[in-house]
């Protein structure tokens, strides 16, 4: 038996994407998203609300990084979500976090997120069924050390990203490894 939601999209888990941005005088911001995915091997989708600081911020410096929130920040993430730059004038500064100026693109590197993806703006699609997304290219992305394994690939518990649960707007964290991908499903070929 299958309830019907209604026209819901109903994709879980959802990240929990942290977009840094100066404005056009070079000050920092950073919002909380996670209606944003890849949609190829180094570009990604962010859906943003046009009126956003963050999306004027794009526009203008056609630059952004792209981190991961940790458990450690959930405190600072989920008010990077509810506050934002075009009101408080002091958003990101509340936080106490740093912001360092990433080598490659224009846009703010925040030290204390483990994961960052420096990205420069491909494209802004916009059309009247309300659709609204930035596609930026990643041409770098930094790691922590202390994340990273031995053959330098990233370690999903070492990484301990938020999760977001769009169901009941509740962050969760990784659980176990269950099968790898490309081979979970060999037995039916
Ligand atoms: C968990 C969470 C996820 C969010 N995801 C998005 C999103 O994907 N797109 C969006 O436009 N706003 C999203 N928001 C809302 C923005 O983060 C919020 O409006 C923020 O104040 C915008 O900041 P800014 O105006 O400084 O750019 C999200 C908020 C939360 C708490």
């Amino acid at each position: 038996m299958k309830q019907n939601l209604g026209p819901k999209a109903a994709i879980f888990p959802m990240p929990v994407l942290m977009i840094g941005t100066y404005d056009e005088n070079g000050k920092v911001d950073v919002m909380n998203a996670a209606w944003g995915m890849e949609c190829g091997s180094n570009m990604l989708a962010l859906c943003l609300t046009s009126t956003h600081k963050t999306s004027k911020n794009l526009r203008a410096n056609k630059a952004c990084t792209v981190a991961l929130a940790d458990l450690p920040h959930m405190k600072e993430a989920d008010f990077f979500g509810i506050a934002s730059g075009n009101t408080m004038e002091d958003k990101f500064e509340r936080t106490g976090l740093t912001a360092v100026k990433s080598e490659r693109v224009n846009a703010p590197v925040i030290e204390e997120f483990p994961l960052t993806m420096e990205c420069e703006l491909v494209s802004e699609v916009n059309d009247e069924s309300g659709l609204h997304v930035f596609v930026v290219r990643v041409v770098n992305t930094l790691a922590e050390d202390r994340i990273l394994k031995e053959d330098g690939k990233v370690c999903p518990h070492r990484l301990n990203a938020l999760i977001f649960n769009e169901f009941r707007a509740k962050y969760f964290v990784l659980g176990e490894k269950v099968g790898d991908a490309w081979g979970a499903g060999k037995e039916l070929l």
